[in-house]
């Protein structure tokens, strides 16, 4: 087995300065920042006011609104397929509900349909590539709920709107704070086995922007455990579930409503016609754009195919410009760069320094105003740590064990330990060195409170739901973490409910691809010129550069 050396020698004069200063820093409280002053440092330094990263938007119900050049080139695209090409009449799966996703959010849609007695056999599941090969699976710190005495979901629901800069959809916030409870209880109910004291109460920390105390977390794979019970759950119940077939399109049938999708066999790279009375996007975000280049934690499938299906059958989107960075993504060794350091290492106390063992932002800041102030620190002030990937300030995680007493460590951050121990780095002893790192979609399909796919006008598009990161309003423009978890169980839950009631009012016509059609005039109406196809499904780390 090849031994990793740790750090190299020329970081050591720094970590010494970490170490020098920490007995002063664990005696001290840095301030919280004025809201003002946040505001400033955001629009300042975070990616996301970065001039020229950005264009409007040429076509659909979104045309004139700025996003991200790597995500509008996606929503400008030409379908995948030729709708010449397929046969229609050839339907190869008759079912109720279409849920196309295999992470939390689809799996709790199926879940909820079943339970609220839509058949197994109605139901099916396609997923591009195995069942819970998703962000939900790689979610690490915790999932908020406000279920303790000294909490409340009106707490929560501030603290959503105010991470969220006040843009958020406050009837999805509500019902995101008030039917977290139940959610967690479900969860422990199916048997997610979450942190707690010997007595049995639940331990919960804070997070970023939290008031209270409520992150219920499972070690620091929360999402990992959360996912192989939903998982065990759809497969013990029998729900169908097709891997390694993404969804390329939506169909519509000839009164316009949507009435299923083709799917392609990524093994055969043959397309299957699936129709359905009621369609789920539960796809995920778009973190395998790498917007501007950054490095991100998101699973190899995050490539916003969701958004893009629902696009071309007229969906409305939002916040489209928004990207969340967290701001700790792993900078040292180069092998982990952008993978995600659970913002569970700062809820247990681990401050964030610079270069010379100085701290320059209280560390539970919300996200996009942490990253904001480690870019300022190295970008601007030059105090971060040359790489060879970038730039890193130190995340001081010794501090817990000090704080917390010997083995905390062991005990809340298991795969932390084991993922930096790997490469030599014992995170007990040494700080962590730690640079923002693409995390999550803040935007996306705009939906109502029954999960519904709304239009430009604000109208639902028959048959058409979507739940958890393809879907925006939840978190406005900056999320908290824990709240991912929670909105993927949340609004996966709704848009098994209301599927389930919607299928009995559904009749559907002929399948047709006239959407496509109409699509493809309105590219060559604007003068869109491109080559480009979407969804790109995986990302092409072969290719252009935008695309990895
Ligand atoms: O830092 C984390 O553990 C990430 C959690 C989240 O994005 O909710």
């Amino acid at each position: 087995m090849v031994e990793y050396p740790g750090y190299p020698p020329e970081f050591w004069d720094s970590i010494e300065k970490v170490e020098e200063t920490r007995e002063k820093r664990l005696k001290e409280t840095f301030p919280k920042m004025p809201e003002a002053e946040r505001e400033e440092l955001v629009h300042k330094y975070h990616p996301d006011y970065k001039e020229g990263t950005k264009r409007p938007v040429r076509v659909g119900a979104y045309k004139g609104q700025l996003a991200p050049h790597e995500v509008v080139d996606l929503l400008e695209a030409h379908a995948l397929i030729n709708p010449n090409e397929i046969d229609l009449d050839d339907v190869d799966y008759d079912v109720d509900i279409l849920i196309i996703g295999g992470g939390g959010a689809a799996a709790s849609a199926a879940l909820w349909a079943n339970i609220n007695g839509v058949p197994a056999d109605r139901i099916l599941m396609v997923t591009k590539l195995r069942f819970g090969d998703a962000n939900t699976k790689m979610a690490q710190g915790g999932i908020q709920a406000a279920d303790k005495e000294y909490d409340s979901p009106i707490y929560h629901f501030l603290d959503v709107l105010r991470g969220g800069h006040y843009t958020n959809d406050p009837e999805l916030v509500k019902i995101l704070v008030t039917e977290a409870p139940l959610i967690i209880k479900f969860l422990e109910d199916l048997g997610v086995m979450f942190d707690k004291e010997p007595d049995g109460t639940m331990i919960e920390v804070s997070g970023g922007g939290c008031s209270r105390y409520r992150m219920h977390s499972c070690g620091d794979y929360t999402g990992l455990e959360i996912m192989r019970v939903l998982m065990d759950e759809v497969l013990n119940r029998e729900i169908p579930v097709l891997e390694f077939s993404p969804a390329v399109e939506l169909i519509t049938d000839d009164r316009g409503q949507v009435a299923g999708a083709v799917v392609m066999n990524l093994e055969t790279g043959r397309y299957h016609v699936v129709r359905a009375k009621a369609t789920v996007i539960a796809t995920g975000g778009f973190g395998r754009l790498h917007i501007q280049g950054f490095q991100t934690t998101n699973h190899y499938g995050a490539t916003m195919d969701g958004v893009v299906l629902a696009y071309r059958v007229g969906a409305q989107l939002r916040d489209m410009d928004s990207v969340q960075y967290h701001p700790t993504g792993a900078a040292w060794p180069p092998q982990l760069a952008g993978q995600l350091v659970t913002e569970k290492v700062r809820a247990l106390g681990a401050q964030l320094v610079n270069i010379e063992g100085k701290q320059f932002v209280y560390q539970l800041e919300p996200r996009d105003v942490v990253s904001s102030a480690i870019i300022r620190e190295c970008y601007d002030r030059k105090k971060g740590i040359r790489t060879i990937t970038g730039w890193g300030v130190w995340l001081d995680s010794p501090m817990i064990e000090i704080i917390r007493g010997e083995g905390t460590i062991e005990k809340f951050l298991p795969a932390m330990l084991r993922q930096f121990k790997r490469y030599g780095i014992d995170i007990r002893k040494e700080p962590i060195l730690v640079f923002p790192t693409l995390h999550y979609q803040n935007g996306g399909i705009v939906i109502n409170k029954y999960t519904q796919v709304l239009d430009a006008k604000r109208k639902p598009i028959p048959n058409l739901f979507a739940a958890g990161e393809c879907t925006g309003g939840v978190h406005g423009k900056n999320r908290l973490m824990g709240n991912s978890l929670l909105e993927i169980t949340v609004f996966g839950r709704r848009a098994g409910i209301f599927t389930s009631k919607h299928i009995k009012k559904v009749s559907l016509g002929k399948l047709t691809l006239n959407h496509v059609v109409r699509w493809e005039n309105m590219l060559k109406e604007a003068k869109i010129r491109t080559k480009r196809k979407a969804p790109i499904i995986l990302p092409d780390y072969r290719g252009d550069v935008r695309y990895r």
